[in-house]
This record gives C-alpha cells, structure tokens and sequence, in this order.
C-alpha cells in the first residue's frame, strides 16, 4: 500500500514499454491471431502455451497459469523486487522518476537485505567447516553414513554447525557484523535473555549439528535446521526461531528446487521431513516438498496450488503407523479447501522414505510412491473403522467428524460423490446425511431437495451491501488480503458468482496489486459472465475509504465482517428453525432438545 509512485507514472511507463519486445528478449514468440505465442518461460515445456497481448499487456501461461504485466514478468523472471523493475523499465521507456521513492526504498530495503545475506554468508560458513575443519570428522563421518556427501550435500548446501557455543559468533563479530543483525536472524541467541545486547551476551543457537539451510521460494535462506548427530543430543530437529523472514506456517522444505517438478507432473508430494525430501530426490523424485515439524497449513497448501493450478495433487507421503495416519487425516481438509485432490501413500512396515531407500533401495521407494491411494476414500473407510457405525451414536460420530472434510471440497461434483459414498457406508438416506451436515452447521452439499432453501446463482449477481463491500476491499487493498488470508471467506459469501469471484481473486492475489491485476482478473472470469458482471458492479461503486487510511481501512472491514458473520448466525437460525417444525425433514424427537439448545445459543449470540 505504500507504493508512491503516482498511478499515472507508473500507467505511463507501461504505455511505453512493448511487452512483445521485453519478453521477446527472453522467449521465442510466435504470432498467433492478435497475441504472440511461445514457450513459457515459468515452467518446462514443450508445446507452447505462453501467451503475450501487446494489445491487453499482459502475458498469461494456459499451463501453470503465470500471468502479468511486464512488472510481473521482470519481478518472477528475475526476481526483481518493484521497485527495480520499475527504474529498469522507466529507463527503457526515458521516463525520469523521482528520487525520493527511491530513497525510501533504499531504506526499506536495507532492513531487509542484510538478512539474507548474512544467513547466506553463514551457510557458506557452516558449508565449509563441514568440508575442511578438522573438528568435523564426526560430523563428516555421520553426513556420509546418512548419504549426505558429495553432490546431494553440495545441492541442498549441507553444512556443520560447530561445536563450541561461540564459532559463529566470533566468526561474525569479526566480520563487523552488527550484533542485533545477528541476533534478528536467529542464528544467535542471548544467553541471558534479560540481559544486554552486546557480543558476550550472545551465543550460537546452532551447536555440533549437521544443517540444512531452508530457503524461501524465491531461493534465498530464510533459517535453518540442524540435525543432532548423537542419539542423545535433544532435540532431535533444531529450527531456527520465527524471524522477519523465517516463517515455519508459510515455508516448505525444499520448495524452490521442487516448484518446476511440481509444476510440470501437476503434483506435489508432501513428505515429514528434511531426510525423508532428500531420500526422494536420491531416488529421482524432484517434487517433494516437507513442512518444518508442523502440520500443512492453508499456506502451504496454497504454495502447491499456486503451481499446480485448481486440481492439482498433494500426494502426502507419511509412515503406516497411526500417529502417520493422523497426520495425512489431518491435512485433507486443508487440501479440500485449496482446490487440491488429496492422495496418500503410506509406506509398508511404518518406515520412512530414508529408511525405505537405505533398506530396499530405490526401486522399491519409487514402486510405492507409484501407487498412491485417494485421500478422501482412505479417510472414510477409516472413519469407519474407529466408529461403531451400526449404532446411531456411532453414525452420528463419524458424520460429525467428516462434515467439515466434505464442505472443504469445492468442486460441487465432487461434494456429492463424497456425501453419496457417506450416506452408503453409514446405511443412511443422502437426505439424512445431508440434513445431519446441516445440523452440524457446516455448509452442506447441495442436493436437489433443498434447492429451493439454499440461494441458487442468481442472474444477475445479487448480493448485499456488506458482501459489495468485502470484496472491494479484498480487491484493492492489500493489506485487506493480508487480513483475510486466514479466514474462512468463502462461507461469508452468500452466491455462488461472489464465491467464484473471491477464489479467483484469491489465486491471483499476487498479481492483483499488479498494474493490469484486474484487467487479468476479468481475463479469468471470462467464462463466468455473471461473477465478471459483479465485478464491474463493485468496482463502479467508491470504496468509501481512502486507500491509504490504514486505521478507516480495518474499521470498515471489521465492520463489514461482523454484519456478515451475523447474517451467517441469521441463516443458521433459520435452518434450525426449520428443523424444529413438524412436517417432513425435521429432526428426530431425541435430536429435539440439542438442537433447541444450539438455537437459543444462536439467540444469544444474535442479541449481543
Ligand atoms: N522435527 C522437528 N523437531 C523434532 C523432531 C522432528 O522439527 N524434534 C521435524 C523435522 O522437520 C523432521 C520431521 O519433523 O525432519 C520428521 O521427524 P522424524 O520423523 O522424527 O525425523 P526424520 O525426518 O525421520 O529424521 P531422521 O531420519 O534424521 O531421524
Ligand atoms: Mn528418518
């Protein structure tokens, strides 16, 4: 939001620069009709479906869906940050800019920069010692005895933290490096916590442990991780702490080199750790990706879809035992929820990937990762198992527990499928089903009977104040989408074009700040005339707020989230109400009394 170069500079230099020619540079283009085709230049090939519109501006990949302007295309390609892209193509185009952006820039830019490049300096400190330091025999004897030598230890930058408490840190106080710097890194600590900053007072957080360095998915090292090389040494996994740019909910172990892989098979594969990435890719298997110790989070999720597309599939490779069993069960749901088709394979005997490939070898790993299973279907049939479905206390068990997994999916057809294949396990009706997922409050799969309760799409788009102004702010303001990025923004919504018009917006958030980010948007709706028709509905209408005013912008968005959650209580009143009217769909006298109960609740919270 704080971008100060004047709209009008920024339109100018764009008008000025030919897109053609710029990407024409880099790519092979081909004249097809109006636009120009060639091999995109984001993900391998080898028909092409890169597309550039001189006309339009942008550039747009039908295969891994890259889309901009020539901003973006500078900024992905070689990871220019804004502002430079923006004096590189102000100097194509002779377009003077002035100084004071580029002053505070520089500033901003100071903060960040350092960063990086003192943990990529301290990489290639602890690379070295791990090679040459004579203290690094264990070290060097345990990296190989795991496999982690020669060119598999040079790609994901193997290195030895060495023993001692204060290598690092002396190392860097001589190199003039500033202790805070330091210290905002997370590669040192401080030994008394209330104490000074001052050098004495810090320590190495790394000690005596074999370190992968974890990078962002631009490349770059955001922390680390550091295995302990004697059984005893706890913990196991040391990561670096939470930082600036180290982030455990957001990064993916191994995301940059995988993304092209990802990309090109339309799959990644979600493995638990750094040894289990690494036994993959010995095996041959480059899109594998593992989170840093936690479970998959929505972030991570959409860091996958972002390559994939919608669809694409996290195949979660976790051990057979239960704990390995829980975890996949427990990422499906967020999946669900990206847009993502969820696979699993679990490995035979409760092994892990490493152990597999050191046991077996590789063609025994690569045999079964050939054969993943359907996520949803294993999960099901489990639930089966640990719910005594013969009972009603059971059925409404296992119900319960898959009603948010089935309103993740978000392919209707899908839904269906699913709550068909529910309503048959558990010998029930898909009605009772569907009216239990009601009860549960979750937003159920639509079926014929209830078309008429649930709104249908409207045409055109109708929607209330409140959602008009949700999705204006979500689509101009940034900082809103930052807001939003956790929540559950869908279900606030109250049609089917306003959901597709967010989930669209949503995927090409990145780009949305761009430019042409909402000629690109219109572009992806095209053939949805009716959530492109609300689009231009909301954008006609003023924002109300400046776009600048930080404070307006939070208080209207708070403002606009809790009318819509009160509608959301509203509509969920109603359907309780429903249920407890006599006639056909309503609840079961023992059900009667939770249900009342659940409404009276409703009540309160509605009168507050
Ligand atoms: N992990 C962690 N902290 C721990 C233990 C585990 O952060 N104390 C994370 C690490 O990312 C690790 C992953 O969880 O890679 C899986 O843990 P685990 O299965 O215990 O380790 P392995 O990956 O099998 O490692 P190794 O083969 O070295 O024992
Ligand atoms: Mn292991």
């Amino acid at each position: 939001m704080s971008r100060r170069v004047p709209q009008a500079v920024v339109d100018e230099i764009l008008q000025r620069t030919s897109l053609v020619q710029l990407v024409g540079e880099r790519v092979q283009l081909k004249k097809a009709g109006k636009d120009w085709k060639g091999l995109c230049p984001f993900h391998g090939e080898k028909t092409p479906s890169f597309t550039v519109s001189e006309e339009k501006g942008f550039y747009y990949c039908f295969g891994c869906k890259a889309g901009g302007t020539a901003f973006d295309f500078l900024m992905e390609l070689d990871k220019l940050p804004f502002p430079e892209a923006l004096r590189y193509l102000a100097g194509r185009a002779g377009i003077q800019l002035e100084t004071q952006y580029f002053a505070e820039e520089a500033a901003r830019a100071e903060k960040g920069e350092p960063l990086y490049t003192l943990l990529e300096r301290t990489n290639e400190f602890f690379r070295r010692l791990l090679r040459e330091d004579p203290g690094a025999e264990a070290a060097r004897a345990y990296a190989a005895r795991r496999g982690l030598a020669g060119d598999l230890a040079e790609t994901f930058g193997i290195g030895w933290a060495p023993s001692g408490w204060q290598r690092l840190r002396d190392k860097l106080h001589s190199a003039s490096v500033e202790a805070r710097e330091a210290l905002d890194a997370g590669i040192l600590l401080k030994r008394e916590e209330a104490g000074p900053l001052s050098w004495e007072n810090l320590r190495d957080k790394f000690v005596d442990r074999l370190t992968f360095p974890i990078h962002d998915a631009r490349g770059r090292i955001v922390g680390f991780g550091g295995r302990a090389l004697l059984d005893d040494q706890q913990p196991k996994y040391l990561n670096s702490p939470t930082t600036a740019v180290f982030h455990k909910g957001k990064l993916l172990y191994n995301f940059h080199r995988a993304r092209k892989a990802v990309a090109e098979k339309q799959a990644a594969i979600v493995v638990e750790g750094y040894m289990d990435t690494i036994a993959l890719w010995r095996a041959g298997i480059e899109n594998v990706v593992a989170p840093l110790g936690t479970a998959l989070t929505a972030d991570h999720a959409r860091l996958i879809q972002r390559q994939t597309g919608e669809g694409g599939k996290a195949i979660v490779l976790f051990d057979a035992d239960p704990a390995g069993r829980r975890a996949a069960f427990a990422s499906l749901e967020t999946i669900l929820a990206e847009g993502l088709d969820p696979w699993c394979v679990f490995l035979e005997n409760g092994k892990d990937p490493d152990e597999v490939l050191a046991n077996e070898g590789k063609e025994a790993l690569v045999a079964q990762i050939a054969r993943p299973r359907p996520l949803l279907a294993e999960f099901l049939r489990h639930l089966l198992e640990i719910h005594s479905v013969h009972e009603v206390a059971g059925k409404l068990g296992a119900l319960e527990e898959a009603a948010p997994v089935l309103s993740a999916i978000r392919n209707g057809v899908q839904r269906e499928e699913a709550l068909r294949a529910l309503a048959l396990a558990l010998s029930l009706s898909e009605d009772a089903v569907r009216s239990e997922l009601r009860r549960l409050g979750r937003r159920p799969a639509r079926g014929p009977a209830e078309k008429s309760a649930a709104p249908a799409a409207p045409r055109p788009a109708s929607f209330s104040g409140a959602e008009r102004s949700l999705l204006s702010l979500y689509l101009q303001s940034a900082k809103v989408r930052q807001e939003l990025e956790e929540q559950n923004v869908l279900e606030l919504l109250s049609s089917v074009p306003l959901q597709r018009l967010y989930s669209v917006a949503r995927e090409a958030a990145a780009t949305l700040a761009g430019e042409r980010g909402l000629a690109l948007l219109f572009d992806r709706l095209g053939e949805d005339p009716t959530a492109a028709e609300a689009l231009r509905a909301i954008l006609a209408e003023p924002l109300g707020v400046p776009l600048d005013d930080e404070k307006g912008l939070a208080e209207a968005l708070a403002d606009t989230l809790q009318k819509l959650r009160r509608v959301q209580l509203q509509l969920q009143r109603e359907r309780l109400r429903a249920e407890l009217q006599e006639g056909p769909g309503s609840a079961s006298q023992e059900d009667r009394p939770q249900l009342l109960r659940q409404l009276l609740d409703l009540e309160r919270q509605l009168r507050q």
